[in-house]
């Protein structure tokens, strides 16, 4: 009977949530992990930070032998947010740009830069390290059927357009950035095609992922779904 107990405790459990931008993964994601003790892993936040680091250096991402060289380079660490707003905290070379990697400009250039293939095997290989840790709750695009295709509760989660951009923008609101409806609308179709139709990794729900569309559903309603389909 102790064996089995402790076989059941050291189960590592990943629960993956993908889904396109302004879905509510973040929030949802978060409030999963809070509810289960597991650690929420933002992969969308990493992206950033690669972004972050690639812009700010000025390296020339069509020049594919510097890019790796650049990317040999970078230390990037997920740590605890400070502050409430931030989703996850992000040091990339000892300097700590959570707030910096949140703009609408670092989205576009996040989902831009995830189409190499040189950052993916380097952000999968980061993230692979991060899930052996077990117990956690891993967002992003390509969690369910790439980096972690034998994770035992798979979620994939959906919303009209409209109603991410609108989300969004409340988002950014909250987070003291007054943005546009129609320019946030723009980006996320944009940031849909790109991420969609990109030949790595492209966003696409697992065969095995549970779908749910959160248009008209509220976030305690998506968390609830999400606690009772994986049984936790
Ligand atoms: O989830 P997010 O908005 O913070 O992600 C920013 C970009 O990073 C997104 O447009 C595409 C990319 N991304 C990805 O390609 N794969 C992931 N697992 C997570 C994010």
């Amino acid at each position: 009977m102790i064996v089995l107990v402790s076989l059941v405790m050291s189960e590592k459990k990943i629960i993956t949530v993908d889904g396109p931008a302004g879905v509510g993964k973040s929030t949802i994601s978060k409030m999963v992990a809070a509810a289960t003790g597991f650690t929420y892993l933002d992969t969308g936040a990493m992206y950033r930070g690669v972004g972050f680091f690639l812009k700010q250096n000025r390296i020339d991402i069509d020049d594919e032998k510097d890019l790796a060289k650049q990317l040999a380079t970078l230390d990037l660490q997920l740590v605890a947010a400070e502050d409430d707003k931030a989703d996850v905290g992000v040091i990339i070379n000892g300097k700590d740009v959570s707030t910096l990697i949140r703009s609408p400009e670092m989205s576009m250039v996040a989902s831009q830069v995830s189409a190499f293939s040189i950052v993916r095997q380097k952000l999968t290989q980061l993230q692979r390290e991060y899930g052996a840790q077990g117990n956690i709750v891993a967002e992003g695009r390509d969690m369910g059927t790439v980096v972690f295709p034998q994770a035992a509760c798979k979620f994939f989660l959906d919303a009209q357009p409209e109603e991410r951009a609108r989300r969004r923008v409340e988002q950014l609101r909250i987070q003291g950035t007054k943005t546009d409806f129609d320019e946030i609308l723009a980006m996320i179709v944009e940031r849909d095609k790109n991420d969609s139709e990109r030949e790595i990794a492209p966003l696409k729900k697992a065969d095995d992922a549970f779908l749910i569309d959160t248009t008209r559903m509220s976030i305690p309603e998506v968390v609830k779904l999400i606690l009772e389909k994986a049984a936790l």
